[in-house]
């Protein structure tokens, strides 16, 4: 098909009015671009539209828009260009290849008190240090879920480092989120404050636990796992976007299918492990110390590391 060269702006696409494409800057496809690699099933939810209409504008936008064939080099520069959180531990940073990413999510697993929450505590105060320092001169928005966040922990962490305890929480934006709509609608609407506050991390901890205990039972999973879906996408554009990381802390069930070896595994099934770029399973050593598993990664080899959980946050 010939390219549409009527098509300059989003006023321009088919069914987008001027309303509708205000709608979309604010919600950060303010480019054509943006618009052609959204997928429509979103941008319906988004607009209010039908998803067949949504697909018309997403492929409007695609004919409008040169997407151009990248070379390796290009690829690798702009891997250059992520960011990394540091972990605050060194052998923790060399397995995850540096850090946290930007631009994708990373998610934490394992059983209860292994230390998936004080690791995002950890991230919430690192990512807020200069970028070469181990941040990214960012601040935080923080979903909790579960009614674990613990400012008076940020505060003992921040003080270690030599932060301004005080400074660092005011650069947490906590979200007490208790439905999981509300959990999907405070991502949905968060790119406003992503842009006015600068958030470079998203912290959703946890992302399952009110999935589960709202949806019961065989005859809801379909729709849960449709939800999910949609949620971690938004995530997943939200990184994009603004170059920013998501930390996902997830739970577990034993998979009663495992006669051998380690039955703990992740919920969330295929949709959460589609979507999260790096994977990590945490569990339980002696005393302080725990044990970090690199499970799933784009570009680094699998391996574990330990760390501790000291009252100054994560230690080698
Ligand atoms: P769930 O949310 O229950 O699934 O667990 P989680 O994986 O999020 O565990 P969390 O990160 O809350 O870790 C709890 C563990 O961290 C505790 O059992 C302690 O071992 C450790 N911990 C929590 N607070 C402190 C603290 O102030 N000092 C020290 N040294 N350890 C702490
Ligand atoms: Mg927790």
């Amino acid at each position: 098909m010939a390219k549409d060269k009527s098509v300059k702006e989003l006023e321009d696409l088919p069914g987008i009015g001027p309303t509708m494409a205000e709608k979309l800057r604010n919600s950060g496809y303010a480019t054509l671009e943006k618009v052609a690699t959204a997928s429509p099933y979103e941008l319906s939810e988004l607009l209010g539209i039908s998803a067949e209409n949504a697909k018309k504008a997403v492929d409007a936008a695609k004919e409008a828009t040169n997407i151009e064939v990248q070379t390796g080099t290009d690829a690798l520069e702009k891997r250059k260009a992520i960011g990394r959180i540091s972990t605050g531990a060194p052998g923790f940073d060399e397995l995850l290849g540096g850090g946290v990413e930007t631009n994708g999510i990373t998610e934490v697993y394992g059983r209860f008190a292994s230390g998936k929450t004080q690791i995002g505590f950890q991230l919430a105060v690192n990512v807020q240090k200069p970028v070469g320092k181990g941040g990214l001169d960012g601040s935080v928005l923080f979903l909790d879920t579960e009614g674990t966040f613990r400012p008076e922990r940020i505060e003992a962490i921040a003080k270690a480092q030599g932060m301004d305890a005080k400074k660092v929480l005011d650069n947490i934006y906590l979200s007490r989120v208790t439905s999981t709509d509300q959990q999907i609608l405070t991502a949905e609407r968060a790119d406003k404050l992503v842009r006015e506050k600068g958030i470079k991390l998203i912290i959703v901890d946890s992302l399952m636990a009110l999935f589960r205990s709202e949806f019961i039972g065989r005859g809801a999973l379909n729709e849960r796992q449709q939800k999910l879906n949609a949620h971690i996408h938004k995530l997943q554009r939200l990184a994009d976007m603004y170059s920013l990381a998501v930390y996902i802390t997830n739970q577990v069930m034993d998979n009663p299918g495992m006669l051998f070896g380690d039955p703990t595994t992740p919920v969330g099934g295929n949709v959460v492990a589609h979507a999260a770029t790096t994977r990590l399973y945490i569990r339980k050593s002696k005393e302080e110390k725990r044990i970090i598993r690199l499970v799933d990664s784009p570009s680094m080899p699998e391996g574990e590391t330990v760390v501790k959980i000291t009252p100054d946050g994560i230690k080698d």
